[in-house]
């Protein structure tokens, strides 16, 4: 099948068979691979995107449903110069952490902040409650992140 999807503001198509994954699709035939395989099985949020508004495993999501939806991958969150918020947090409060798994926490952190700019720290965790970090370094990022629920977005 051919799909058209709109991802991080730009149209882009792609030939796929209808059952393969949106991260397949992300990274194989899109070229975008800030989004990660680790499981594959929905377990660990390093494949997060923002589809049609929702924060989803790209990894779960079929890409013959996806026909015509807007996706924004962490490709679409900010760029080596100019990061974007939750990048610039993490960085200083040292929440970065391996490729693997800094990819979806940011874009699940932007995707909470959208939604609930002044979170409580029980808000933050439920938020990135899908996302591991297989070396358990949450602290930093936490605090990244209650450092932006003060500030005014
Ligand atoms: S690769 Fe999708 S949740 Fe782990
Ligand atoms: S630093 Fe990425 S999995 Fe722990």
């Amino acid at each position: 099948m051919n799909v058209q999807l709109n991802v991080n503001g730009e149209s882009r198509s792609a030939t796929c068979a209808g059952w393969e994954s949106l991260l397949t699709v992300l990274r194989d035939e899109l070229d975008l691979l800030g989004s990660k395989n680790a499981c594959e099985q929905g377990e660990c949020g390093s494949c997060s995107v923002i589809l049609d508004g929702d924060l989803v495993c790209s990894c779960l999501v079929m890409i013959g449903d996806c026909e015509g939806s807007d996706v924004t991958t962490i490709e679409g969150m900010g760029s080596a110069d100019r990061l974007h918020r939750v990048q610039e947090a993490m960085v200083a409060s040292g929440g970065v952490q391996c490729g693997f798994c800094t990819p979806g926490f940011v874009v699940a952190a932007s995707h909470l902040l959208a939604d609930n700019p002044h979170p409580d720290r029980d808000e933050i965790r439920e938020a990135l409650s899908g996302n591991v970090c297989r070396c358990t370094g949450y602290g930093a990022i936490l605090r990244a992140l209650e450092s932006l629920a003060g500030d005014t977005p």
